[in-house]
């Protein structure tokens, strides 16, 4: 397995160019399922999690053909030969479940994983089942499979979803499209990567309104087209980057990036002394002088602070003056980065849902675990800033979402270097 060494001390100068969103790819990729001609996505991340996506929709019937070395994907399926989305591929991945909606929509039948847990909690998915329950289908958990029916189409209907489940909203907003009659459903998700899906459904033939606020109206119809859809940026990749410099010192651009995509996490940088400009190639970033200021966080739902960007709010608050306390609202076990950052002599004190930080003046390099996704970046983040050599392991966790992140902090004067292993 790789490991990925940081030599601490150098501070950041250059630009980052920040990729197509992850989080949103994998959601527009089961989209091709509902229509049977060519969905092509440009400015496509190029992840390991993108790659699992491919895997399973080609074990769909699903034709995938990636270009510009995976920055272009084009989706094919007029011929579904499955409708079985298997455990080894789904827990590997959670996102395999949103082929659940689409594939119900479009085939009436769909037998999809349940994905078990994950590092960051159990994940269970009633949210979904009670949506597309809502809209007709008729769900049942066997042998750890959801097997779902719909032999009649799906319906519309009005559905309050009990939290703005992303994945949730997802399956159901692409289910609706072509159920029979309109769906309302409230208290959805408002996140950046469903404006994107709906931009792209919509680009299909689909007719949605609401994207964006808490309630979507989708109006059915009998079949979607094709699109080309160019992926927005990852507001999760271009908030990691924007914590670099704030703790290695210096200033980056990071290309393509935009305010509004996080503007609670841009609040909080700023009022901890770090200055965010908007420029027209993207956002500029640098510490305002010596060490940040402690601020508090709560991990919220779109536009609050994302949960994905707490570990790398963590790694900053580590060095920061004065204490600062984080709660993790959405996930009930995210702060496994917590015990590797106090091996590098941060001092962190977790009691259930709330992390508190109280800053030093300095952290020291040391072997850390990655433990999932955003927890990995974070000791790399924190290595930046620390004296001496930090040493990540299993850094697979980190090519789920990250692409080349040596390549890109090395670009800007960073002392990283990715080591093979075997
Ligand atoms: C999406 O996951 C993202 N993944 C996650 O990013 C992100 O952390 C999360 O949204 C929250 O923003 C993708 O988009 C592929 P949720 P998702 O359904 O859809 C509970 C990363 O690092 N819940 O909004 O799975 C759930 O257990 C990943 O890129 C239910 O209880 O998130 C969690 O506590 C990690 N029942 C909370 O809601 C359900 O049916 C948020 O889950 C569904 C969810």
């Amino acid at each position: 397995m790789d490991s990925i060494i940081v030599t601490g001390g150098a501070e950041l100068s250059g630009r980052i160019p920040i990729a197509g969103a992850k989080n949103a790819c994998l959601a527009l990729m089961p989209a091709t399922l509902l229509s049977d001609e060519p969905l092509t996505l440009m400015n496509a991340p190029r992840l390991s999690d993108i790659k699992t996506m491919t895997l399973l929709l080609q074990s769909l019937g699903v034709e995938v053909t990636a270009m510009q070395d995976g920055r272009v994907l084009t989706l094919s399926s007029h011929a579904l030969t499955s409708h079985r989305a298997d455990y080894d591929i789904v827990r590997k991945m959670r996102a395999s479940n949103l082929v659940l909606g689409p594939l119900l929509a479009r085939a009436g039948h769909a037998v999809v994983s349940l994905p078990g847990g994950c590092a960051i909690g159990a994940r269970p998915m009633d949210i979904h089942i009670a949506g597309l329950e809502a809209l007709g289908a008729e769900i049942e958990l066997r042998d750890g499979y959801l097997h779902a029916m719909a032999p009649g189409g799906l319906r519309g209907a009005v559905i309050e979803q009990r939290f703005a489940s992303v994945g949730a909203t997802e399956n159901v907003v692409m289910a609706a499209t072509l159920a029979k009659g309109t769906t309302v459903l409230k208290n959805a998700a408002r996140e950046p990567e469903i404006v994107d899906l709906v931009q792209c459904l919509r680009q299909m033939g689909a007719r949605i309104a609401g994207e964006g606020t808490d309630t979507i109206e989708i109006e059915g119809v009998d079949r979607l087209g094709g699109a080309t859809h160019r992926v927005v940026a990852d507001r999760i990749e271009l908030g990691t980057y924007m914590i670099a410099p704030a703790i290695a010192g210096g200033e980056v651009e990071l290309i393509g990036g935009r305010r509004e995509l996080l503007p609670s996490f841009c609040e909080k940088l700023e009022t901890a002394g770090v200055t965010v400009t908007q420029t027209n190639d993207g956002l500029r970033v640098a510490r305002a002088n010596g060490r940040v200021h402690a601020v508090d966080v709560k991990t919220e739902v779109y536009p609050g602070f994302p949960t994905d960007l707490q570990a790398q709010m963590m790694a900053l608050m580590c060095t920061a003056e004065g204490v600062s306390v984080l709660e993790e609202t959405i996930f009930e076990n995210r702060f496994m980065h917590a015990p590797e950052l106090m091996r590098m002599g941060a001092r962190i004190d977790v009691h259930g849902g709330h992390a508190t930080v109280t800053g030093v003046e300095r952290l020291r390099g040391a072997p850390v675990m990655a433990t999932d996704l955003r927890a990995s970046v974070s000791l790399i983040l924190a290595g930046l800033g620390a004296e001496g050599e930090t040493q990540v392991n299993r850094v697979y966790h980190l090519d789920r979402g990250y692409e080349r992140v040596e390549e890109k902090l090395s670009a800007c004067g960073a002392r990283i270097e990715r080591v093979r292993g075997e």
